[in-house]
This record gives C-alpha cells, sequence and structure tokens, in this order.
C-alpha cells in the first residue's frame, strides 16, 4: 500500500529483530527500501531472521545485542553505521514479560522487565542521538508500548511500568531532540493473534475469543498492523509528527466489552 520507495536510502536498527513484531518491521522496511540490522539476544535467530530479509532482496545484515548491556548497545550501533553508512531510524521493540501477580513478584523479577523494557530503550536512544542527529532524512525513534502501560496491567506491573516510562521518555526526547530534527514516537499495539505474546498471555489458557471481543473491532490485530503503522511514523508521510502515541489496538484501551 505505500510506495517501495517509501524508506529508499534508510537505515534502521531493530531491537528484538529475530521475530515477532520486530521481524515484521524489519521486512516491511526492507521491501520499501530501507537497510536494515536486525539484534537480538540469540544470535542464531537474528541471523536467520537477516537472511530470510536477503533472501527475497532486502538489505539486512544482523548481530547479537542484549539492550540490558549498554556496551553492546553501543557496538551494534557503531555496526550498523559501519555496515550501511548511517542509522536514520531506532526501533526500539526489544521486551520482556511474563505474568505474576506484584505481591508475589521478586526484585530480581521487576528488575529484569524494567532492564529490558525501559533501560534497554534509554540506552539504544542514547546510543543512537548522534547518528540520528546527523540523518540527511532526519531521525526517528520509534518504541513499541501498550496501553496497558497507561491504563493499568494486572499481574504485570514491571512491564506496565516500564511502557509507561518509556512513554514518558519518549514525549520528553520528542521536545528535547524535536530542534536536532529527530522525530519520538510510539506505538501501542492491541492484543496482536499472531504474536508470541498473545498467544502465551491469552490464546493458550483459553482467553483467546474473550480478548478478541474486548476490543471494539472484535478481532485481534495481525503483525502487519504495527509494521504498517512503523512505516508510516519513520516516512517522510510522518514529517510532521513527534511526540505522538499511535494507537493501533482495534479500540481495546477504550475498555470497549462486546455484549
Ligand atoms: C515469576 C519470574 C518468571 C515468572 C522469570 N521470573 N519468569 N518470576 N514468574 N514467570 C523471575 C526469575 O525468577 C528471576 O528472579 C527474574 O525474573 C529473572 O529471571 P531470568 O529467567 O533469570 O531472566 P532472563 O533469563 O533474563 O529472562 C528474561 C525474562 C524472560 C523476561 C524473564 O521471560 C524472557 O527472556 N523473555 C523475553 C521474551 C518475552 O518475554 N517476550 C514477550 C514480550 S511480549 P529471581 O528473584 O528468582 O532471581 C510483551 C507484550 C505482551 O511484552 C502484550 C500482550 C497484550
Amino acid at each position: 500500500m505505500f510506495t517501495n520507495d517509501t524508506l529508499q536510502g534508510r537505515v534502521a536498527l531493530i531491537t528484538g529483530g529475530g521475530t515477532g513484531i520486530g521481524l515484521e518491521i524489519a521486512t516491511a522496511y526492507a521491501r520499501l527500501g530501507a537497510s536494515v540490522m536486525l539484534v537480538g539476544r540469540n544470535e542464531e535467530r537474528v541471523q536467520a531472521a537477516a537472511k530470510s530479509i536477503s533472501d527475497e532482496g532486502g538489505k539486512a545484515a544482523a548481530m547479537k545485542c542484549d539492550v540490558r548491556n549498554y556496551d553492546e548497545v553501543k557496538q551494534a550501533v557503531e555496526a550498523t553505521v559501519e555496515r550501511f553508512g548511517a542509522l536514520d531510524i531506532m526501533i526500539n521493540n526489544a521486551a520482556g514479560n511474563f505474568v505474576c501477580p506484584t505481591a508475589e513478584l521478586s526484585p530480581n523479577g521487576w528488575k529484569t522487565v524494567i532492564d529490558i523494557d525501559l533501560n534497554g530503550t534509554f540506552y539504544c536512544c542514547h546510543a543512537a542521538y548522534p547518528h540520528l542527529k546527523a540523518s540527511r532524512h532526519g531521525g526517528s525513534v520509534i518504541s513499541i508500548i501498550t496501553m496497558l502501560g497507561v491504563s493499568g496491567w494486572p499481574a504485570a506491573a514491571h512491564a506496565a511500568s516500564a511502557k509507561g516510562g518509556i512513554l514518558s521518555l519518549s514525549r520528553t526526547l520528542a521536545v528535547e531532540w524535536g530542534g536536532d530534527n529527530i522525530r519520538v514516537n510510539t506505538i501501542s499495539p492491541g492484543p496482536i493473534g499472531d504474536t508470541e505474546g498473545t498467544k502465551r498471555m491469552y490464546i493458550d489458557g483459553g482467553k483467546g475469543d474473550l480478548e478478541a471481543k474486548k476490543t471494539a473491532l472484535g478481532i485481534f490485530g495481525r503483525k502487519v498492523d504495527i509494521a504498517n503503522a512503523a512505516v508510516y511514523l519513520a516516512s517522510d508521510l510522518a514529517s510532521y509528527v513527534t511526540g505522538d502515541n499511535l494507537i493501533v489496538d482495534g479500540g481495546r484501551w477504550l475498555k470497549y466489552v462486546a455484549e
């Protein structure tokens, strides 16, 4: 639906790029002309993902990077610039999560998710900044969050707090870095049926139909719905959009519940 040159000449670094929404975004970006660097904790997985993109003619590379480690994040940023000559788009997609009532959550369990989601996003923004500022297209940061970080997320206080923190960080950076021609936005997916997260949290426990009905549209979203939003926000079509949180959740955050 986008023209083939929508992201021509751009370079994107995508965390958690080996699977799920991250890989879907990477694949869409490569099809529309971007070069993509995929990073994740599992080297084999990100290499296979990059190969799948290269096999269909896209420009892709991959390397291991745990976003909890600032040195590894810096190395990933530098490797991206070395390989593709620039870094225009930073996609903060890597996330960790598990269901656990707060009273039973250990301090280390809390810290682990905050480290991956919130600290990891900060590290990526921080390391990418000089390159985003130097981008000839204008820099773009897109972080994947969820409205559950705004509305309250029982049994996921760690992830809810991290996602809420990312929203606040993004709005702050949008203001702070606007003068550097860097746009900073978030995307809030709802339940995306073809992801591991939704499968684990809802479908496996037999709550799939119920959760789908909680959206105004009555259906789960698809990874491609999020990829399309990420294409839009990274492209010139969104050149005056910054500090936004693009909600792609079928109306779930409205707390719509079907009759
Ligand atoms: C209680 C748990 C737990 C669980 C881990 N912990 N899983 N506590 N219930 N199910 C605790 C551990 O006991 C430990 O604390 C601490 O968390 C760290 O656990 P590790 O296993 O050592 O951590 P690590 O190997 O680094 O793994 C990180 C992880 C894991 C987040 C725990 O689940 C992971 O790697 N996830 C990545 C993939 C992922 O979660 N993707 C989903 C994203 S989807 P103690 O105190 O024992 O030391 C998403 C959106 C969903 O976020 C939206 C749906 C609508």
